[in-house]
Order: structure tokens, then C-alpha cells, then sequence
């Protein structure tokens, strides 16, 4: 017999998104359905998955262990967010306004709004301030079934306030469910005080503030916003040499808002991930390709900004590209902490089906981050992370929309979020209720 502590018995799906990792072309679309579909998991790892017959058969829960039961309901791994600004203080709700009367992304940020306004109320709040801040977005993250999270730094632009970002991110990492994966974005946009010395500001990058986060460990990987009015190909280059002899992996946001060559230059220097790729060439798409580098498509941003242009998901997919999906959570261009608001945009605005959006969202994601040998699919020996959603089949992720249906969470094989709240935790750090910030 397999000896067990935790069991999720009897779903009408259990969606394993079968390895290996990535996922590229038709295999994406394989979720691995397992009907009226059992789990088992020991010491937070999972010993057992297969059907009733099998699990009744082959598996011995401990006298204390739980049974949960997900008749009528499905369960999935727990989603893997590969790319969010998780540690911002403020809001920009009015320049949503006034973007629905008719100013752009590009004249907000002209006359000093857009990232600089985040950048402000960044600055000007404490890192206790971010922790607070940081652990009601992981709640909701967490409520809708999300496990592991990437964060970027990026609205200090100057040594300290970078610092104090990727500090708050450690401490959410020590003090909630939700893991953490940190990267350092000094290198989002020219701050004001740098006015015109822009070489200035790659050099304190790349001399002064890579080398600090590289010595406190305080980043896993580093990304640089490729873009007109942000960095280009050559100083982003600069950046993420530096970043690479400092032991960082990379990541790029690259062809967002115009073909710059982001992409190119991600695959050149072998960088985990590519993220955003709406205005991406057919010639970066076959480097993303040869390279190996997970396009990470953010559709929440393409849509809050109202973008007459999307990511070519399809292309991606049939070149051979492995294809992740994120929240892009942050202030300005998408507002969101729920990967399930960006399921359905994914099927709907990028032409995924709804199998394919889900492995994008755990399998592939875990791999963006170099985590897929443990997370983002249910098979044994990888880590418990899982949610059990009310949902009959797993279309219905993608089909029933702006509904949260995730009503348990398990992390590392312990229940984090039961009938859809957060339970309280070990010590006296647990995760808030919601409501409580
Ligand atoms: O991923 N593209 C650059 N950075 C963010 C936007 C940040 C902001 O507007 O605050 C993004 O879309
Ligand atoms: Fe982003």
C-alpha cells in the first residue's frame, strides 16, 4: 500500500497537465484528464494519482490524515504566476479614466504619470508598508488557486527603494503560503533625477545596484523593460551581461508596445523568458524557438490597454515556442492578482483553448521560473500545489469568467485556503482573512 496524509478523492476532472516540461506545440493541449480522479500526497509530496478504483486499492491514508472530497467538482495544479509587479504601494485608477476619455498610455507617462506615479508612492512608502500591501494581493493570488508567484522590484529606481522592494518580497516569501521567485527590474524605466545622463543610469544598474542584490541574494533573476521610452536593445544588453556574471537568470519585456528586438536579443542571450511579444517578428519568434525561451503572454495588459494588437499565441504554439500565460499584476497595465481573469482572455483575445491556457498557467509558467522538476503539474514525486475548483470540467475555467469557483488550496500538501478562505496558519503569521489586509 501507499502511505498517505492528505487525499483529494473523486473528482469529475482531475487535470494533471502531464510533463515533460515545456509543454510545446499539440502537447499543450494534452491536460492529462483523469475522470472521477483521486491524489494522494505525503509529506507534501504526491505519491498517488489515478482513478477511484486504483486509489482504493493501492492507497492507505494515515489514521490522521485528510480526505477531501471533490465529487462534481475539478481539480489542478496550483497556478504559477511567472510575471507580476507584486511590490507597488498606490493606484491608477485615474489614469484608467482618463484613458476611457481618450489619453494614451504614451501622454500619461509624458507628463510624469504612468510608472513614474507608481514609482513616487513606491519611494514614499516603508517596506512594512509593502509587506501589508504585498500580503493582501498574495491572499487574493492564493484564494484563486494561486501558488507560486514571480515578483519584480522596479518602482525604486534608485539603490535603496530597489532594495527595499526585493526585501518586502523575501519577507512575503518567509511569511506566506504562496512561494516567491524575486526579480530585480532596475532597469524599468530612466528615473527623473537621471534627466538626460541615461548611460549614467545603466552604469548604477549594472556597476552599483546588480552587484548589491546579487551579495544580499536578494534576486533569482533579472529583467529589463525593452522599449521605446524605456531601454534599448544595447543597454538592455549591458544590464543583463552584468546581471549574468553576477549568477542572475534572465528575463525580458520585450515587443510590447513596438517590434524593438527584444525577443532576439532574449534568445541570443539565453534568457529564461520573453515576456509580453505583442509586436514580435516572425524572425524573433524562430529565435524564442532555436533558443528555447518560454514566451511568457501577458493578454490581461494587451486588453486593459485596449490594444488593437495581441501576441500571436497560435503562431508561437505551431512554431515550437513553449507558451506561459501571467497576470502582468501592476498598476498601470493590469490590474489584476487572478490568473483566472486571464484564462478566458487567453482563449478569447489570444485563441488558446482552454487546456492549452491552463498548462500555460501551471506547467509552463513552473518552467519560466525553472521550477517544473517540482511545481506546476500533478504527478508523483512533485510537490502537492493544487487546487480543487467548483467547476464540472475544466472548460468551464476558461468559460465561466469573472467568477472566483477555487474553493480549496493545498500548498506543499497542507490546506491553505478551505471553502474559499484562507486558513489560519502555524505561529502567528497566518494568512489574513479576507478582508483583513
Ligand atoms: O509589464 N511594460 C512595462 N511594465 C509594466 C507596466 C508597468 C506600469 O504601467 O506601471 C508592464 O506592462
Ligand atoms: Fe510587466
Amino acid at each position: 500500500m501507499i502511505e498517505a496524509d492528505l487525499a483529494v478523492v473523486d473528482a469529475a476532472e482531475l487535470v494533471t497537465i502531464p510533463g515533460p516540461a515545456p509543454k510545446i506545440g499539440p502537447r499543450l493541449a494534452e491536460a492529462g484528464v483523469v475522470s472521477r480522479g483521486c491524489l494522494a500526497a505525503r509529506d507534501g509530496l504526491i505519491v498517488f494519482v489515478g482513478d477511484e478504483r486504483e486509489y482504493r486499492r493501492q492507497v492507505h491514508l494515515a489514521r490522521h490524515g485528510v480526505e477531501i472530497d471533490a465529487t462534481g467538482r475539478t481539480v489542478l495544479p496550483g497556478f504559477v504566476d511567472p510575471h507580476t509587479h507584486l511590490p507597488f504601494a498606490g493606484s491608477r485608477e485615474n489614469e484608467f479614466v482618463e484613458r476611457l476619455e481618450g489619453a494614451t498610455y504614451e501622454s500619461i507617462a509624458a507628463r510624469g504619470g504612468g510608472i513614474l506615479a507608481t514609482v513616487r508612492a513606491t519611494r514614499q512608502a516603508g517596506i512594512d508598508d509593502l509587506v501589508r500591501l504585498g500580503k493582501g494581493r498574495l491572499d487574493i493570488m492564493l484564494r484563486h488557486g494561486t501558488t507560486t508567484v514571480e515578483a519584480k522590484s522596479g518602482y525604486g529606481l534608485r539603490l535603496e527603494d530597489e532594495l527595499k522592494q526585493l526585501r518586502a518580497v523575501q519577507r512575503l516569501h518567509d511569511i506566506h503560503p504562496v512561494d516567491l521567485v524575486p526579480t530585480f527590474l532596475g532597469a524599468h524605466v530612466v528615473p527623473p533625477e537621471w534627466g538626460d545622463d541615461r548611460a549614467g543610469y545603466v552604469r548604477e544598474v549594472a556597476e552599483r545596484m546588480i552587484p548589491e542584490v546579487a551579495r544580499e541574494g536578494l534576486a533569482r533573476y533579472c529583467d529589463v523593460f525593452v522599449e521605446r521610452g524605456a531601454f534599448t536593445v544595447e543597454e538592455a544588453e549591458r544590464i543583463l551581461d552584468a546581471a549574468s556574471r553576477h549568477g542572475l537568470g534572465l528575463r525580458l519585456h520585450a515587443e510590447q508596445r513596438s517590434a524593438g528586438g527584444g525577443a532576439r536579443l532574449a534568445a541570443r542571450l539565453g534568457a529564461a523568458s520573453a515576456d509580453h511579444l505583442e509586436h514580435v517578428t516572425e524572425e524573433g519568434i524562430e529565435a524564442l524557438r532555436e533558443a528555447g525561451t518560454t514566451a511568457v503572454l501577458l493578454p490581461g495588459a494587451s486588453f486593459f490597454l485596449r490594444e488593437a494588437r495581441d501576441a500571436p499565441a497560435r503562431r508561437l504554439i505551431e512554431a515550437g515556442v513553449p507558451v506561459a500565460l501571467a497576470t502582468d499584476c501592476n498598476p498601470g497595465t493590469c490590474p489584476t492578482e487572478a490568473m483566472t481573469a486571464i484564462l478566458p482572455l487567453a482563449c478569447l483575445r489570444l485563441g488558446m483553448r482552454p487546456a492549452e491556457a491552463i498548462a500555460a498557467a501551471t506547467l509552463n509558467a513552473a518552467h519560466a521560473l525553472g521550477l517544473a522538476a517540482s511545481r506546476g503539474s500533478l504527478e508523483v514525486g512533485k510537490a502537492a500545489d493544487l487546487q480543487v475548483v467548483d467547476v464540472p470540467n475544466h472548460l468551464h475555467l476558461a468559460y465561466h469568467f469573472g467568477v472566483n469557483h477555487c474553493r480549496t488550496v493545498i500548498k506543499d500538501g497542507r490546506v491553505v485556503v478551505e471553502d474559499g478562505s484562507i486558513r489560519g496558519r502555524d505561529g502567528n503569521e497566518g494568512g489574513a482573512r479576507p478582508g483583513t489586509p
